[in-house]
């Protein structure tokens, strides 16, 4: 039997493929038409800022943080958390002999205007906080925190840890922060603090 001769390369291709011009499939029509309807309808449905019980509960008072402060909405405990719990502690209770405590502290429960005056410039020299003599710095803040955040501020740490003062508000600080405009340096500890008369 004699070998037959190898095929052409013509012969040992495969046609080209090509695409056949049938119809789409009614069912992939459908489909398509379906998701399409689908996406309409779940758009006009949706609700652009959902109610806030459809999602995890919490209401939008609660995702504003607590307000009770009287610097409507400011959040004094975050405040106070973010500017002084570095010096002060978290618990308020400051580091015996370098920082004074907030917790318990007459200065912080005592007449607004002096603690307000005290934040907003800073503090200098001896201080005696519940019988603890201090000699410290109290950096000032009147530069980095408005009225409204001092306010919430002052307000968070007179309730806080045991504390039971009445709240400040915005207009305290705004008049205090008035009266003292022309300040540049911290106050000198307590000699100068309870010489402070700032009521007009
Ligand atoms: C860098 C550290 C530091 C930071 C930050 C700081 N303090 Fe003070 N604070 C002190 C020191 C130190 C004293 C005591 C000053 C002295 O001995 O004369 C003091 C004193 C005080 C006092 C009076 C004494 C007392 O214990 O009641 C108050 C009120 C007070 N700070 C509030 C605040 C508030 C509110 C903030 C945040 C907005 C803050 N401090 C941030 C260091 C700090």
């Amino acid at each position: 039997m004699s070998q037959l001769p190898p095929p052409s390369p013509q012969q040992r291709e495969h046609e080209e493929p090509h695409e056949n011009n049938g119809a789409l499939p009614w069912y992939v029509a459908a489909l398509v038409i379906a998701l399409l309807l689908f996406g309409i309808v779940y758009l006009w449905r949706t609700t652009i800022s959902t109610p806030p019980e459809w999602g995890d509960g919490r209401t939008v008072a609660e995702l504003q943080g607590p307000s009770g402060d009287a610097a409507g909405g400011i959040d004094g405990g975050g405040i106070f958390s973010a500017r002084c719990a570095a010096c002060h502690q978290a618990t308020g209770a400051g580091l015996p002999g370098v920082f004074p405590p907030l917790a318990g502290s007459e200065w912080v429960q005592g007449d607004s205007q002096t603690l307000a005056a005290a934040v907003l410039h800073g503090i200098q020299g001896q201080l005696t906080v519940k019988g603890q003599v201090y000699s410290g710095v109290m950096p000032s803040f009147a530069a980095q925190l408005s009225d409204a955040e001092m306010a919430a501020v002052l307000t968070h740490i007179r309730k806080s840890w045991g504390n039971h003062a009445a709240p400040i508000g915005v207009d305290v600080v705004a008049r205090v922060r008035k009266a003292t405009a022309t300040r540049t340096e911290a106050y000198q500890g307590e000699a100068e603090l309870h010489q402070l008369k700032l009521t007009p």
